[in-house]
């Protein structure tokens, strides 16, 4: 198994050529290459082919990379998926999902897609708000991750998005059991104002009390700021390598319970040092007994 840092996702237009050469240096964690609300009409076929020739050509190190398609019901949804299922991308980002029926259709449409490719969901509706245990449960079939989209949300609720956003903290709440309750990840929404650093970590700090993994991002500036917001700080990181050291020193093999520092450190705590350094950076693999 390996845990995956998703402290910062940015979002680029695929039709973006520059934008896609600047992420594969950028230190995001993942890249979300999009198809939909940031593509015009007239340039879905080429931001398309650039996403597809974009993963092809590789480059991104370590950053998953995710393509988010057009939803059903628009003309792009089936040429979208079909080339995205065949990309090598690490998973597909489909938006507005409602329900799990949908879910189903997503999931039907990447039958052929390699096992290990994941499937994302747009929590972004109310319809999807009241709903949101059974999509996650729908999704288990694949790696899996929710991600916020407060604008669409915003949009159809006639609700004012704010920097504390307070219309949104109970479906927030609600969106990370649902995620955490099966096994998925979940990012924040972004945040528009991309000068205003200030009300950015404001908003960081804030989603990594309710739970999120990481945030979503528009803009380059924003990610050392979510980087930082839902790292762990440099104690943390040090008490995690203490205890992943600890546990590796031939004296510890075999004992249940170390001593670190001042402090007992057991087992179970091994879980936790390992997620810890996994969301200061690199991904890391984790091996466990079955
Ligand atoms: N990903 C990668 N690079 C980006 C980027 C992004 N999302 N946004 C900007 N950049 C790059 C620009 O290409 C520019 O690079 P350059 O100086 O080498 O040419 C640099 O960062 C500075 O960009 P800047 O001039 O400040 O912004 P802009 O006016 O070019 O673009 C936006 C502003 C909002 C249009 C742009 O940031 C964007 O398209 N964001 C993503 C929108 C999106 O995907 N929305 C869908 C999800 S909500
Ligand atoms: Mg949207």
């Amino acid at each position: 198994m390996t845990i995956r840092p998703r402290r910062s996702a940015l979002y680029m237009p695929a039709s973006n050529s520059r934008a896609i050469e600047k992420a594969r240096s950028l230190p995001c964690d993942v890249v979300i290459l999009d198809l939909e609300d940031s593509v015009a009409p007239e340039a879905k076929a080429e931001a398309r082919a650039n996403a597809v020739a974009a993963v092809r050509d590789g480059g991104f190190g370590g950053r998953e990379v995710v393509i988010r398609v057009n939803a059903f019901g628009t003309p792009w949804a089936e040429d979208d998926l079909k080339a995205a299922a065949a990309s090598g991308a690490d998973a597909i980002l489909a938006p507005k999902v409602g329900d799990a029926h949908m879910v189903g259709r997503y999931h039907a449409a990447m039958a052929n897609a390699p096992a290990g490719m994941g499937f994302w969901a747009m929590v972004e509706s109310s319809r999807a708000i009241f709903r949101l245990d059974a999509i996650a449960e729908a999704m288990a079939a694949r790696p899996g991750a929710f991600v916020l989209g407060t604008n669409d949300l915003a949009k159809e609720m006639g609700a004012r998005l704010t920097v504390e956003r307070t219309p949104f903290l109970g479906m927030m709440a609600l969106a990370v059991a649902a995620a955490k309750g099966h096994g998925l990840a979940i990012l924040d929404g972004v945040y528009n104002a991309f000068d205003d650093e200030e009300g950015l970590a404001r908003q960081c700090v804030e989603a990594r009390a309710y739970g999120f993994d990481g945030k979503t991002l528009i803009h380059p500036r924003q990610i050392e700021i979510a980087n930082r917001g839902f790292g762990p700080d440099a104690e943390e990181i040090a008490w995690a390598e203490a205890a992943v050291a600890g546990f590796a020193a031939p004296e510890n093999a075999g004992k249940g319970a170390i001593r670190v520092g001042g402090e007992m450190v057991e087992r179970l705590h091994l879980d936790q040092a390992h997620r810890i350094l996994a969301m200061a950076g690199a991904p890391i693999s984790v091996d466990r007994p079955s």
